[in-house]
């Protein structure tokens, strides 16, 4: 079919822009145009504009423009074709000659949307028969209410054969086998497809039935069954309730993606409207760009096991190419074994709050992935991070978002790997459920952990000892295993333990000088009086004029960190090697919440500097 641009030009000037507008957004006269809040980002104070004479409109906040046309396919999310001929038939112009084809085509959709739209209504009042006492108990069990099971327009189809075949047999079985309610197998006459199915209508954008997803009552295979691609029906464009989320996506300015039709009813069950799914496959581009039609940042949210991880990485490595400024995604991870559906059944919409207002960017999804891909401990692994990292950077088609995840990652990686320095400050803070159990303290294990560990740090550590002696004995213990790291700096550790413990014996508490006295007959005066001398380390517990109680409590947080660092970092390496041996959910579980640990590490030991040199900076302004 072919439309001319005469005919467009028409189109526009037949319509009032601002009326056609107006049917959604509520808009006021402003000089020559009218103004309104801008249905395609959340605003409060009106920007944008609808001008009838040049028919257009635009948003001085996010630069939505367009004509009449673009309302449609934007606003309104209707194809081309589609756009065009509802402004037609409400400008009363008559739509030029299609070709034949086209206008049997157009024809017959309408007649497979009138199938489906009766199918649907059929599948409901199955569900209120004699039949589907089964279905509703399994509603009921699930917990979704009657008016939710109205809302979303859940039916049931009965276990056999031809009854739907039979109550829909004026549309012939060509058309009923062509919109998918029917299955044709060769020398078998046409049956129905769904028997014994609890059935989820699936519409379009218009809120027409265009497909429907089966779930099977009780436990068998397979335990969604959907309808094939149709006329009606392309998988990879249509996302599951766009229909009735959009509204509440243009309020709360936010669009959440779940794994399941389960998961969108149970979310709108308690008040969560904006969710939408894809079909039981990846996002696709055009899904993502359905979304991002929406809002900037779609939220993902994906069930916390392998597959779920590794669909969220999936749709991440996907959407990179397709950004733009201001255009990203961002994730929520599930906690392990739950969808959301069991999440705000057990906990209510409360805690499915919670965790989006933890959602973790996308490049930060992307750094961790790769942080957990391959073991960091040689130069040549260190630089295939690297190059992991700008090769994925390179996908990116916007040359600005490009450059930034570029420099992003460059700063990430170097920082990360200069860790006592200034380590990297991520975007929030991590906790995962998951904590390492404590390593087993054998002198194997702790000569083990002593050779990972932290010399800078434990050099601080070690200056912060000499500096307050009275607090070696609250770490007897741990410092301990510190005698083993080698060269010098193990040998102080244990001169220093050594001292502390003769020390318990005797009647004065241990002071600095003496301490140094002592380390000076065993050797060490020139290293241990030049610990005490250096202010130049970061940390409170370094520094001759720090608080007490600060440096007390700074200290206890070094040291827990240095000991736990090398524990970490061992896991880290076994769970690294376990999945490359084998993926399992379990090994890849336990990797990424390593690495979490990891990042958290890093981040307390960025805080305890940090927060140090906020105390020095309001103590000098003081001055
Ligand atoms: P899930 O297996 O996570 O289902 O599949 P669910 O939504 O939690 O369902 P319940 O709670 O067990 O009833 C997620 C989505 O994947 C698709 C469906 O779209 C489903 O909602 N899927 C799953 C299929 O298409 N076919 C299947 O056999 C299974
Ligand atoms: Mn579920």
């Amino acid at each position: 079919m072919s439309l001319t641009p005469q005919f467009l030009d028409e189109l526009r000037a037949r319509t009032t822009l601002s009326a056609l507008v107006g049917k959604s957004v509520k808009l006021h006269k402003a000089g020559r145009e009218h103004k309104g809040c801008c249905p395609f980002h959340n605003e409060k104070t009106p920007s944008f504009y609808v001008n009838d004479e040049k028919g257009f409109y635009h948003c001085f906040g996010c630069s939505a423009h367009g004509d009449a046309i673009r309302w449609m396919t934007d606003q309104r999310g209707l194809p081309f074709i589609d756009a065009v001929k509802e402004l037609a038939q409400a400008a009363g112009l008559e739509m030029p000659a299609q070709d034949r084809r086209a206008a049997e085509k157009a024809e017959r959709a309408r007649g497979l949307h009138d199938a489906m739209g009766d199918a649907a209504t059929w599948f409901t009042e199955q569900l209120g028969g004699l039949s589907g006492s089964e279905a509703r108990g399994v509603l009921d069990k699930r917990g979704i209410r009657p008016d939710t099971a109205r809302a979303f327009g859940l039916g049931f189809a009965p276990d056999s054969r031809g009854q739907l075949k039979a109550a829909l047999k004026d549309y012939g079985a060509p058309a009923l086998i062509e919109c998918g309610l029917l299955i044709s197998v060769e020398n078998k006459e046409p049956y129905d497809r769904f028997r014994g199915r609890l059935m989820i209508p699936i519409r379009d954008q218009r809120g027409r039935v265009i497909a429907f997803g089966g779930r099977i009552i009780g436990d068998g295979e397979p335990k969604y069954l959907n309808s094939p691609d149709t006329p009606l029906f392309d998988k990879g464009r249509t996302l599951y309730n766009l229909d009735r989320a959009a509204p509440a996506v243009r309020k709360s300015g936010r669009v959440l993606v779940v794994e399941g039709y389960m998961d969108v009813i149970a979310l709108a069950q308690v008040g969560i409207h904006e969710a939408v799914a894809p079909l039981g496959t990846a996002l696709t581009e055009h899904q993502l760009e359905k979304l991002w039609r929406m809002v900037e940042v779609p939220v993902l949210c994906f069930d916390g096991d392998a597959a779920g991880q590794k669909a969220a990485i999936r749709a991440a490595h996907r959407a990179l190419p397709l950004l733009q400024p201001g255009r990203s995604l961002s994730f929520v991870t599930l906690p392990q074994g739950q969808d959301p559906d069991d999440l705000v059944r057990a906990r209510g919409a409360g805690a499915m709050e919670e965790l989006l207002a933890s959602a973790q960017p996308l490049v930060d999804r992307l750094w961790q992935s790769e942080m957990a891909a391959e073991p960091l401990d040689t130069p040549e692994q260190r630089a295939g991070l690297k190059q992991r990292l700008s090769e994925l950077a390179g996908t990116i088609a916007d040359q600005g978002v490009k450059f930034e995840y570029l420099s992003e990652f460059r700063r990430r990686a170097d920082e990360h790997f200069r860790p006592a320095k200034k380590p990297f400050v991520p975007f929030q803070k991590r906790t995962g459920p998951w904590k390492p159990p404590p390593l087993p303290v054998t002198e194997d294990a702790k000569a083990f952990r002593a050779a990972g560990i932290d010399r800078v740090l434990a050099k601080a550590v070690l200056a912060g000892l000499i500096r307050h002696p009275a607090e070696i004995a609250r770490h007897m213990e741990v410092l301990g295993s510190l005698r083993l790291v080698d060269g010098a700096l193990g040998r102080l550790f244990e001169a220093v333990v050594d001292v502390a413990l003769e020390d318990q014996r005797g009647q004065d508490p241990l002071d600095s000088g003496r301490l140094v006295t002592i380390l000076a007959r065993s050797g060490f005066e020139t290293v241990a009086s030049e610990l005490l001398r250096a202010d130049t380390m970061p940390y409170s517990f370094t520094q001759r004029s720090a608080d007490h109680g600060r440096a007390r409590a700074d200290l206890d947080e070094a040291i827990a960190i240095l000991i736990a660092r090398p524990e970490v970092d061992t896991m880290l390496a076994e769970a690294t090697q376990a999945m490359q041996s084998e993926f399992t959910a379990d090994a890849f579980e336990r990797q990424v919440a390593l690495v979490r640990e990891k990042q958290a590490l890093e981040d307390r030991l960025a805080n305890l500097v940090q927060s140090n040199e906020d105390a020095r900076a309001m103590g000098s302004e003081g001055n």
